[in-house]
């Protein structure tokens, strides 16, 4: 079934127009030349540009497009095949970054209706280039311009959750598919920085879950990956929460550093939203 917006001003549905989109009270979202629509309405921005930068966005890319994350690709799509109706699910990516993994799932996942939306435009903007089978959205996770009830399964990889908008999009017994850092997530990384490192907690999230969802089952995807390059290793610094964290001294030991070794360790789990009661 084809992915339905709606209007971020005012709820009702909106319908495809020749520009963009637009409701039936005559709000009009144009679509980018890159294929993208902003549902973003800009009274509604916490800042002027919010979310991952152009630098952080182009530093993801890079490093993802080298394959370092490849197992955690084939983790994902295995599960998600899994789950619901097999061939011709609906799938959001609720934070998707410049789209790597969503574009990977829609192209696995052929049959599939894919969404992706992300609250950073640079990013939006580098995930329409990647894949143009793909509803791409500008837009934040606690305002979702979708319609109720369309999802089989969302998909949240290292971002926000509002359980509320995910609750209201999802089908009944419909799934989330959540990946978190695992307590040695990036270890090497970490000790090329700090002098002391603490393993990552559990995620409270998954312990907190609102009534209506329960946790399914929970799983850890590991691999070591070789950064052979400065490069390689400056992108993962930039694509991380540790970018804001490093001061120059720790920035210039890094750099130091022809190649890492690194262990990548994080929880894939899956919730159920519980079917409504008949
Ligand atoms: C760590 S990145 C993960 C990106 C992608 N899922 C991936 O793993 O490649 C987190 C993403 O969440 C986005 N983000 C932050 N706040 C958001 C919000 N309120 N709504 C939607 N996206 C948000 C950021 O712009 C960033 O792209
Ligand atoms: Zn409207």
């Amino acid at each position: 079934m084809p992915i339905k917006l709606r209007c971020p001003i005012c709820s009702e549905p909106l319908s495809p127009e020749k520009r963009g989109a637009v409701c039936n009270n005559n709000h009009q979202f144009d679509r980018a030349r890159q294929g993208y629509l902003n549902l973003l309405p800009s009274n509604k921005k916490r800042s002027k540009n919010p979310g991952d930068d152009q630098m952080m966005v182009e530093a993801r890319a890079r490093f993802l497009n080298h394959g370092h994350y490849q197992p955690v690709v084939e983790a994902l799509i295995e599960k998600v095949s899994t789950l619901g109706n097999k061939t011709s699910q609906n799938i959001l990516d609720a934070g998707c970054g410049e789209g790597y993994y969503t574009s990977a799932i829609k192209n696995r996942l052929e049959g599939s209706e894919v969404c992706g939306f992300d609250i950073a435009k640079p990013a939006i903007l580098a995930a329409s280039k990647r894949n143009k089978n793909i509803e791409w959205l500008v837009a934040s996770v606690s305002a979702l311009p979708l319609m109720d009830g369309q999802f089989d399964t969302i998909i949240s990889i290292f971002s926000r959750t509002d359980w509320s908008e995910f609750s209201r999009v999802l089908k009944p017994g419909g799934h989330i598919v959540i990946l978190t850092p695992g307590q040695n997530h990036l270890l090497a990384l970490r000790n090329a920085i700090y002098d002391e490192v603490r393993p990552y907690p559990e995620d409270k999230r998954l312990q907190d879950l609102p009534g209506n969802f329960h946790l399914l089952e929970s799983q850890t995807v590991r691999a070591t990956m070789m950064l052979d390059s400065p490069q390689a290793i400056m992108d993962l610094l930039t694509m991380t929460p540790h970018y804001w964290h490093v001061n120059i001294a720790q920035k210039q030991q890094l750099e130091q550093l022809d190649q890492l070794e690194c262990e990548l360790e994080m929880r894939l789990s899956v919730i159920q939203k519980k079917s409504d009661p008949l």
